[in-house]
């Protein structure tokens, strides 16, 4: 038997670049605050980088909002058609997943929104709505320069997305117009909104001190209530105090603000991305990116000769290979259990892999995650310091909070480390919140048009 060299320490220490000090987080929420005054300020949102859109959303729901109502989902892993029953006590929802097949996602807008219209036709048709004229809500969840409740110019695509002919356009119109061409739908869309905001929309309705909405899933945003006159770009409807703003703080770092504590993985992911340069704190973060992140880690460290004997596979060293729930399922074995670990890396190709190496392997996820929780925490203390509320709920959706094992309980001591003294917070899932999102927005509107008719 050869010699049994513990390569754990050497793994531990090559980890430490993806640490973030307590000292730096705060340097982040400093560098973070200000980005966030400088989206919602008139002289510098042009130039400003976490651009804080206005939604037109004033009013929250109120649990009154009652009827049937259509929603459409695009922006995550899946696209979705959702029908949605609003009772007096009760909620009935039903959905179906359509696929959005890559050449779609990068091929023209027209296509896009045709395949998005034939979606929603042959869901009516199964649901026996196709003749009736409903009421839709949009969730749209890339960045959006909203004109109105019912208007948004797409400013850049994220997440995998490069549809052309879309960016600069009006979105809302692209899909009428997609619907006119097929002429068999009468549909009316009553608002367009962000995941974010379908997330905060859909927690309010339940708890009334939910005033923020997180997604950590394939992109990470977050949404907030702001006070109208904080908003210098606010030219809607006067008289309310308060409106949300989607920040897109995904982009949080595009000018080089998180330079510092970025590390070579982060630069070669951005690199080998369809954006590079975009959506920096995004790419930190998300889902889309986190299975990569650890991927490149394990790659370097079995280039070293610290994992696998130095000997990876064909699988370990193909870009995409190492999936993002992998993080989730290695970090849900017990301490010192392997059994996921080692199913992982032998569908990898790496069965010769030791138990030393599974737990250096669970190191790098561990290390990635953590990394990603105190981000995101980062970024919601900034929020609840910056709102000076006693206490708030934040409503949180996205497939890493969710499956995460971890991702909760790291969020919640971080939080409670960065917030002012005297504010309270809670973090709470949220229930489908980009489709639910969806239906309460166009609820709420139609609720006032009905009282302003
Ligand atoms: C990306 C999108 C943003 C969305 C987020 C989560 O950051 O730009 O609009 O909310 O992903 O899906």
């Amino acid at each position: 038997m050869g010699i049994v060299v513990n390569n754990l320490p050497r793994i531990r220490e090559e980890c430490e670049v993806l640490h973030i000090t307590d000292k730096q987080i705060r340097e982040i929420m400093n560098r973070l605050h200000n980005d966030l005054l400088k989206g919602l300020g008139k002289d510098t949102h042009e130039k400003s980088i976490v651009k804080c859109w206005i939604t037109y959303i004033q009013d929250l729901p109120n649990g009154k909002e009652r009827g049937k109502f259509l929603a459409l989902d695009l922006g995550g892993t899946n696209f979705r058609v959702l029908i949605i029953n609003l009772g007096e006590n009760h909620f009935d929802m039903q959905s179906k997943i359509y696929a959005i097949p890559n050449h779609i996602m990068t091929g023209t807008g027209v296509a896009l929104f045709d395949h998005i219209a034939e979606c929603l036709a042959n869901f009516m048709k199964e649901h026996d709505v196709y003749e009736e004229r409903l009421a839709l809500g949009f969730t749209f969840s890339f960045p959006l320069k909203q004109l109105g409740l019912t208007k948004g110019i797409l400013q850049r695509w994220t997440k995998g997305f490069s549809c052309s002919g879309v960016v600069g356009e009006d979105v809302v119109q692209g899909l009428k117009d997609a619907i006119a061409r097929r002429g068999d739908l009468s549909l009316t869309v009553m608002g367009i909104l962000n995941d974010a905001t379908g997330t905060l929309m859909s927690c309010a309705h339940k708890n009334p001190y939910c005033r923020i909405g997180v997604i950590i899933g394939t992109g990470s945003n977050a949404c907030y209530v702001e006070k109208t006159k904080n908003c210098e770009l606010f030219d809607g409807e006067p008289g309310k105090d308060e409106l949300l703003i989607n920040t897109e703080w995904g982009a949080f770092g595009d000018d080089g603000t998180l330079d510092f504590v970025r590390t070579e993985f982060d630069r070669e992911i951005d690199a080998n991305s369809i954006n590079p340069g975009k959506q920096i704190q995004e790419k930190m973060i998300s889902g889309m990116y986190m299975g990569e992140l650890v991927r490149l880690a394990l790659v370097k460290f079995t280039r070293m000769g610290l994992l696998f004997g130095g000997h990876g596979s064909d699988l370990l060293f193909q870009r995409g290979s190492f999936y993002t729930k992998y993080v989730s399922e290695i970090e849900s074995d017990k301490q010192g259990d392997y059994t996921s670990c080692m199913e992982i890396l032998e569908e990898l190709g790496l069965s010769h892999a030791t138990e030393a190496d599974m737990a250096g392997v669970r190191h790098v996820c561990e290390s990635v995650s953590r990394r990603a929780a105190h981000l995101v925490s980062a970024g919601i203390a900034t929020l609840l310091n910056k709102m000076a509320e006693p206490r708030v709920t934040v409503g949180i959706d996205g497939s890493v909070y969710r499956f995460h094992p971890h991702f909760h309980a790291l969020m919640c001591d971080k939080i409670a480390q960065l917030v002012s003294p005297g504010i309270q917070f809670d973090l709470m899932l949220s229930e489908d919140g980009s489709g639910r999102g969806a239906a309460l927005v166009a609820a709420v509107a139609c609720r006032q048009s009905q009282q302003a008719a």
